[in-house]
């Protein structure tokens, strides 16, 4: 892979999240004193407690009513759409013990950018893999609001092996957030510094 901008931008923020991990496996970067970005992978306010443990399992959450199987492999969603503001996702799917889990599945999907949710095709909606070291690489748009729910992703994780986890990822400073009852801040994406017009989030999942 050609070494660019973006390359090293994700990297840090894969970087990034994994450090947090050593803080807080799975949870949300609340409280821990370290910016997402490039410049938090090598920071030093990182106390680097061990907590892969089964208190840094990420919490599951409802599927919810929009669920479709048999999603394609799609690693864009964001390019079945027009409108709504870009959002690079990227991020690891670790084990308990902090190793990570390669060829994981990773089946996203979400309402657009108006809360609607495409419930006949496959419209923000598609699955993919993690690489050996256990990475994901998603592009799509931020969701939209739709009535009772604060912004969500909703994604299922199925490792190789074991049970599947299906949880929603949620945006850090939404208003709606503490009107939301399934809300779980443990669940908040990272965000890392916006790339132009499109935003960056990074999340770790820990099965
Ligand atoms: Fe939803």
């Amino acid at each position: 892979m050609p070494i660019s901008r973006r390359n090293l931008i994700l990297g840090g923020l894969a970087a990034s999240s994994l450090s947090s991990l050593l803080v807080a496996c799975g949870r949300n970067d609340e409280g821990v004193a370290v910016a997402p970005g490039p410049t938090a992978a090598g920071g030093g306010a990182l106390t680097p407690t061990p907590a892969c443990g089964d208190d840094g399992l990420t919490p599951a959450q409802t599927e919810g009513p929009f669920f479709t199987s048999g999603s394609p492999g799609k690693a864009d969603l964001a390019a079945d759409v027009s409108s709504g503001t870009r959002l690079a996702l990227t991020g690891t799917v670790l084990t308990t013990r902090c190793q990570p889990v390669s060829r994981a599945k990773l089946d996203f999907w979400q309402a657009d950018d108006e809360g609607e949710y495409d419930n006949r095709g496959f419209r923000l909606r598609g699955h993919v893999f993690t690489d050996e070291q256990g990475r994901y690489d998603l592009t799509t748009v931020v969701p939209g609001l739709y009535p009772g729910r604060t912004r969500h992703l909703h994604v299922t994780v199925q490792p190789p092996s074991g049970a599947e986890l299906t949880t929603q990822l949620y945006f850090p400073g939404e208003a709606a957030n503490a009107r939301d009852g399934i809300y779980r801040p443990e669940c908040e994406l990272t965000m890392g510094p916006a790339a132009g017009d499109a935003k960056q989030a990074s999340f770790t999942f820990v099965l």
